[in-house]
């Protein structure tokens, strides 16, 4: 058996680019895909030799284990272009490491991290012409793992294919959100795979999503599962929320995402002497501030959203409005990632990544 190495990707170029066939100043998230993708099929205890060819349907047999077992992860990034062409990720890294640790977590091989790296990189100088300048524009990046083993035995694959996809993107949400707490339904819990990136959470977040859209909520804020006394995370976002001037999220554990735009925000009130508490945060606390007047904002943080602020919530039928107020922590932390991210700015922590 011969090994394999990053450097040997094999390259088949797409003949005819769709980029003159895209509004790109009218992108619904996620629906347009570049014209390469990222392919790299795990067989015989190894990962194969890396491809990039035309975005195109694939074949995967109906026996393949993710069809029947969800075994699935995955990432989203994305990449940013500066005025002189240059293209930057943002730490990239901790993707890396995440969809790893989200893969050993359903029992998926790791990736190596210079497949990972290598083959982003040759894909996204390839799709270049898709990454637009200027703040508010980026090409959405979604690394994903799906066991391909054509056997329904529930156990884990012996074969998965790693694929790179991407999009062009502007805002994930166009307007500040209205969330509703949940009391009924859990997103994840104690030991189980809330921490990883894994498809079906996604999946188990869209009935009780969309009973929360019927009553005119756009996103569930999960409260612990044990409890519900506790907030923990939006789904598709970390969440934040600003009593007076301090800041408080809830801290990482076996049910929540370790959120790449969570830590950096983290990481930015500290440098902008924003107080910000790592704690325990309950739905009494936060009803009662939003009672008292001391509830300033609530917001989301996350690759896809950046910061979404939260303009309502709803716990126990009681319907809270946040006003959103003129100098915001979340458009200063949304402006101070941004120009992190599109290099208008110093990058003191080493968080921009040169393609
Ligand atoms: C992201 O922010 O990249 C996410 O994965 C959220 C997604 C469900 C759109």
């Amino acid at each position: 058996m011969t090994e394999t190495n990053p450097n040997e990707i094999v390259i088949v170029k797409s003949e005819n680019s769709k980029i003159n066939t895209v509004d790109f100043s009218n992108l619904i998230f996620g629906r347009v895909f570049t014209d390469h993708m990222f392919v790299c099929d795990f067989e015989d205890g190894k990962w194969q030799t890396p491809q990039i060819m035309p975005y195109q349907a694939m074949t995967i047999e109906p026996s393949a284990r993710v069809f029947h077992y969800g075994q699935a992860v995955f990432e989203g990034m994305k990449a940013y272009k500066d005025e002189n062409g240059k293209i930057f990720l943002f730490r990239p890294n901790e993707n890396c490491n995440r969809i790893n640790k989200s893969a050993a977590r359903l029992a998926m091989p790791k990736f190596p991290e210079d497949y990972f790296f290598k083959g982003l990189e040759t894909l996204l100088r390839l799709d270049s012409e898709w990454i637009k300048p200027g703040v508010g524009n980026s090409l959405y990046i979604r690394p994903f793992v799906i066991a391909t083993e054509p056997a329904i035995s529930a156990s884990p694959a012996a074969s998965y294919r790693f694929i790179i996809i991407c999009s062009p993107a502007k805002a994930y949400y166009n307007e500040p959100v209205r969330v509703l707490f949940a009391e009924k339904y859990s997103r994840s819990a104690d030991g189980g795979v809330g921490f990883a990136k894994a498809a079906g959470n996604y999946a188990a977040q869209f009935y009780p999503t969309s009973l929360a859209q019927k009553k005119g909520f756009d996103q569930i804020i999960w409260t612990d599962a044990s409890s519900h006394k506790y907030l923990e995370e939006a789904g598709t976002m970390n969440i934040f929320f600003r009593i007076h001037d301090k800041l408080i999220t809830a801290p990482n554990n076996d049910r929540i995402l370790d959120g790449v735009t969570r830590k950096s925000v983290i990481q930015l009130a500290k440098d902008l002497g924003i107080e910000c508490e790592v704690r325990r945060v309950s739905v009494k606390e936060i009803k009662a501030a939003a009672k008292d007047g001391s509830l300033k904002e609530i917001f989301g943080t996350g690759t896809a959203a950046v910061i979404s602020p939260v303009s309502a919530f709803e716990h126990a039928d009681d319907v809270f409005e946040i006003d959103q107020i003129k100098d915001s922590y979340a458009s200063l932390f949304k402006s101070t990632l941004l120009d992190i991210q599109h290099n208008l700015s110093d990058d003191k922590h080493g968080w921009r990544y040169e393609i």
